[in-house]
């Protein structure tokens, strides 16, 4: 246990494939690489981060839940593809009251038209996308500026 405020760092489909997955789009940095980098920038912050992958969509709507009853700091959601098509994970950012930061590698509306809907902006508080692992240490920084 520790009282460090938490962040919850929350990745969807196809990104445990990171590295291999499309590096000209997405880069070469695993998911591993990922959180150890933000593991070291959490550290140097005083947070404590808990980082997940999963395939499925409800595992994603589990883990908000878990987040609100963790009382986290904040959610950093890379939410993949589910991004641009998921209401069940719109209606669980709603249904907590966590701010969730929104991260993506590449900058969706910079590509193709089905990116171009979030679902998850709708109920986030803002997002990061386009700086590739970049994006989820500025979203980082940004969740900790919300500590009073
Ligand atoms: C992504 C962008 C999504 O459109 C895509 O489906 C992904 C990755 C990103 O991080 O750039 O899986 O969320």
């Amino acid at each position: 246990m520790t009282d460090l405020p938490l962040v919850m760092v929350l990745n969807g489909p196809n990104l445990n494939l990171l590295g291999s997955r499309e590096p000209h789009i997405y880069g070469h940095a695993t998911l591993d690489d990922i959180a150890a980098a933000l593991e070291d920038q959490a550290q140097t912050l005083g947070i404590a981060i808990d980082v997940r992958q999963s395939n499925h969509e409800g595992h994603l709507v589990d883990w908000l839940h878990e987040a609100g009853s963790r009382r986290a700091l904040a959610v950093l959601l890379n939410a993949g593809a589910l991004t641009h098509t998921s209401i069940a994970i719109h209606d669980a950012m709603k249904s907590i009251t966590v701010p969730v930061i929104e991260v993506h590698l590449s900058n969706p509306h910079a590509r193709e038209e089905f990116r171009h809907t979030s679902f998850v902006a709708r109920a986030a508080l803002g997002s990061i996308s386009g700086f590739g692992a970049r994006s989820y240490a500025l979203a980082l920084d940004a969740a900790a500026a919300l500590r009073q």
